[in-house]
């Protein structure tokens, strides 16, 4: 997954989490391609849950204190995922196919997710003249 200007939504801090999402994904894909299946899909799920809840909060922590009026669909969104990501990391075995379509599924996610929900998120505030470092996260 390569970084393009596509992905920002002009917030900063966000725009920084989603960065790392994609750097942590590439690391995967690079283990993966060296042969290393399931240990890296174990860390990988690891690194995901833990990074991607962290990401969550300070997300949705912005939309609340904004009053971000798609707020609640948008957490769905994240919670489901988020279930997604914990009920693969508790299936132990795993083989190269299953890694394949984790890996395939975290990425269609990930883009997607950016790219129109979040994306909806920017524009909204953008319409606002909001800017990220005026609203502080509270959840
Ligand atoms: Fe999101
Ligand atoms: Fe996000």
């Amino acid at each position: 997954m390569e970084w393009d200007a596509a992905y920002a939504i002009g917030q900063s801090a966000v725009d920084g989490d989603h960065q790392r999402l994609f750097q942590l994904f590439n690391q995967f894909s690079a283990a993966i391609a060296a042969g290393e299946t399931r240990e890296s899909a174990n860390r990988f799920l690891r690194e995901l849950a833990d990074y991607s809840a962290y990401h969550f909060r300070r997300e949705e922590g912005l939309m609340h204190a904004v009053g971000y009026p798609d707020y609640a669909k948008h957490k769905k969104m994240h919670d489901t995922f988020a279930d997604f990501v914990r009920r693969q990391s508790d299936s132990g075995a795993r083989d190269l196919e299953e890694v394949q379509f984790l890996q395939s599924y975290v990425e269609m996610w990930l883009c997607g997710h950016i790219l129109v929900m979040d994306k909806w998120f920017g524009e909204w505030l953008d319409g606002r003249g909001e800017k990220a470092g005026a609203a502080a996260p509270t959840a």
